[in-house]
């Protein structure tokens, strides 16, 4: 089969990275976490005392951490000059502050560039999940996928994840972060025109892990 690259977008908590893996590993490809690289990258901005508040602050800096992304489904990595990141980027301090970083455009050009060269060099293919993946990373995407789901599963999921997080303050830091992704200048959160929109607020992981995967078989 020819290398099929799969594009999976939406707003947080609606199940991007535990569908994307999943349907990685079945169907025998890569796998890109594009949120853990900006995360990665706000994780070293934070760890070097850039003022975040500064978009210049960070445009100026934006070409210097070395990220490496893994891209084997069954065990993702993502290494900052070497140093494995995979837990701190997890912390409520770069959540709350991912946005501003993402939505520089320098930062962004840096870390499409990264994408580009890992989708284009899986050679059975790739599975990679973001916000404007299917719009501006990968427009040429065999498959486009949109994932949704309303506030409150989202809030729910997400809270289910962080174990005894507040529902109510997750859903309020989630529904901000959606709002500045969605609205920023540079390659906002948004669904490609040829996306496959798939609501997942009533299925449950193991139907919408097959509903991809039928859509990817198609293409193949
Ligand atoms: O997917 P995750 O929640 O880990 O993404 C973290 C943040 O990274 C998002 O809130 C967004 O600001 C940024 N991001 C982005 N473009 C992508 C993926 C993530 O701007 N393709």
């Amino acid at each position: 089969a020819k290398p099929v690259i799969v594009a999976i977008d939406g707003p947080s908590g609606t199940g991007k990275s535990s569908t994307s893996k999943a349907v990685a590993a079945q169907l025998g490809l890569s796998y890109l976490d594009t949120g853990a690289q900006y995360r990665a990258i706000t994780w070293w901005m934070v760890d070097n005392g850039i003022d975040l508040a500064d978009p210049v602050a960070i445009a100026d800096v934006a070409g210097k951490p070395e990220i490496i992304s893994g891209t084997d489904p069954s065990a993702p990595t993502i290494t900052v000059d070497g140093v494995d990141v995979a837990g701190p980027i997890r912390t409520q301090e770069v959540t709350s502050k991912v946005s501003a970083v993402s939505a520089v455009p320098e930062v962004r050009a840096r870390i499409t560039e990264l994408q580009r060269t890992l989708a284009t060099g899986a050679e059975k293919g790739i599975v990679v999940e973001g916000r404007d993946i299917g719009t501006t990373v990968l427009p040429d995407a065999d498959l486009k996928i949109f994932l949704t789901a309303s506030a409150e599963a989202r809030a729910a999921r997400r809270s289910g994840e962080l174990k005894g997080a507040d529902v109510q303050a997750t859903r309020e830091a989630l529904i901000k972060r959606d709002a500045a992704d969605s609205s920023r200048k540079t390659s906002p959160l948004a669904k490609a025109g040829d996306a496959v929109e798939v609501d997942t607020t009533e299925l449950t992981l193991a139907q919408v892990i097959e509903c991809v995967v039928t859509l990817v078989e198609e293409k193949r």
